[in-house]
């Protein structure tokens, strides 16, 4: 069946049971996988992890860590498990997640509903008593549960649970959903947290790379003082970014209303004038995941140019489907080529030169 047949019949369907529905499909294998070989010109070796391609899925689909694999299946070069939370928690009220179809958007305000640390590592266990390491990266994504005054607490208890299952680990500061989260980006609270989060990610055995995750709704003194934060502490990279608070003009005003984060293609300037800014203040010496719109090749490129060394996505693949992620890769090599870099590791930053 083609997606376009899928997705009419999904996009009438309340967003949240739609996604339930994705999950439950991918769980029982029914999604096509896309084993082809990626491209050589697609390789990429960040935080010394070789990525077959730079293309992954973001964090906030895949909550629990259940579909793991058959996503790296579909063809991304890496899945962003979570974000999870030490304890389990129900997350808001529903109605909280709106498809803005014509505006290729969408609008959550989840409040990190998720099984708990403890059930993803009995999950990502038995993946991993499954067989050899399956192709593809994994990510974990940390974040506070919501009633936890000690944030810096959950954090560094997300490290020791699950660090040694994740081939990296982020801290997340920059969902909208979780009162006072974003707070964590301010210089001094984001100093205190960074430092007890690298001294548990040092006590483990195998030490993953730790990134930050930030928001798109950052003033430019906000900008700075992250970025000085990132590297004086020893992080190993960033993620640019998170959903906005913003509402830019002309969104369906069905749901332009609602309280939340929004993401898409209406993110994508926005968040990537930060990754771009992010990347001239860091002048290129951290890596950077840039993340927010992107939806086809061209997208994904822009990110790169701009100084992303590696892309992630996750709205357009609720409008295009999984053939998305294909047709992202493929799209990307012939721009590499066609402006003749070699590897997307020429052409990252190349904007600023
Ligand atoms: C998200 N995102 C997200 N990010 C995160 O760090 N932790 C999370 O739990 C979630 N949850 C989540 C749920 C839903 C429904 C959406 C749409 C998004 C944000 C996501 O990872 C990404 O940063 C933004 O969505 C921007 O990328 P796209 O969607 O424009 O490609």
């Amino acid at each position: 069946m083609s997606y376009r047949l899928v997705f009419s019949l999904l996009d009438r369907m309340d967003a949240e049971c739609a996604h339930g529905l994705a999950i439950h499909a991918l769980r029982l294998g029914l999604v096509p996988r896309d084993r082809r070989p990626d491209p050589e010109i697609l390789r990429q070796t960040v935080f010394g992890l070789t990525f077959v391609n730079p293309i992954g899925l973001a964090a906030g689909f895949d909550k629990n860590a259940a579909v793991v694999t058959p996503m790296l299946d579909l063809g991304f070069g890496f899945v962003e498990a979570g974000t999870v939370t030490p304890l389990p928690q129900p997350g808001n009220p529903k109605p909280r997640l709106f498809r803005l179809t014509g505006d290729r958007a969408v609008i959550n305000r989840m409040g990190f509903n998720n099984e708990g640390a403890a059930a993803m590592a009995a999950r990502l266990q038995a993946r991993a008593s499954r067989g050899p390491a399956v192709r593809g990266i994994l990510g974990i994504n940390l974040g506070k549960n919501k009633d936890q005054a000690d944030a810096a607490a959950d954090y560094v208890a997300g490290v020791a649970a699950l660090g040694a299952l994740a081939d990296y680990l982020v801290i997340n500061v920059s969902s909208p959903n979780t009162p006072g989260l974003r707070a964590l980006q301010e210089r001094t609270r984001l100093q205190e947290l960074i430092a007890r989060v690298l001294a548990a990610r040092d006590a483990l055995a195998r030490k993953p790379p730790l990134l930050l995750k930030i928001a798109p709704d950052l003033m430019a003194e906000e900008c700075a003082d992250i970025a000085a934060v990132a590297l004086e502490s020893g992080l190993d990279g960033l993620i640019v970014s998170n959903t906005t608070v913003a509402r830019p003009p002309g969104l369906d005003p069905r749901h332009a209303g609602e309280a939340g984060g929004l993401s898409g293609k209406p993110l994508f300037e926005a968040s990537t004038e930060v990754l771009r800014d992010m990347y001239r203040r860091t002048e290129g010496r951290l890596p950077i995941i840039g993340v927010g719109g992107v939806a086809g090749g061209a997208d994904a490129y822009a990110k790169i140019r701009a100084g992303a060394s590696l892309v992630q996505l996750y709205s357009a693949l609720v409008f295009e489907g999984p053939g998305l992620v294909r047709r992202i890769k493929t799209e990307l090599a012939a721009l590499l080529m066609r402006d003749g870099f070699a590897s997307v590791a020429a052409a990252v930053g190349v904007d600023h030169r």
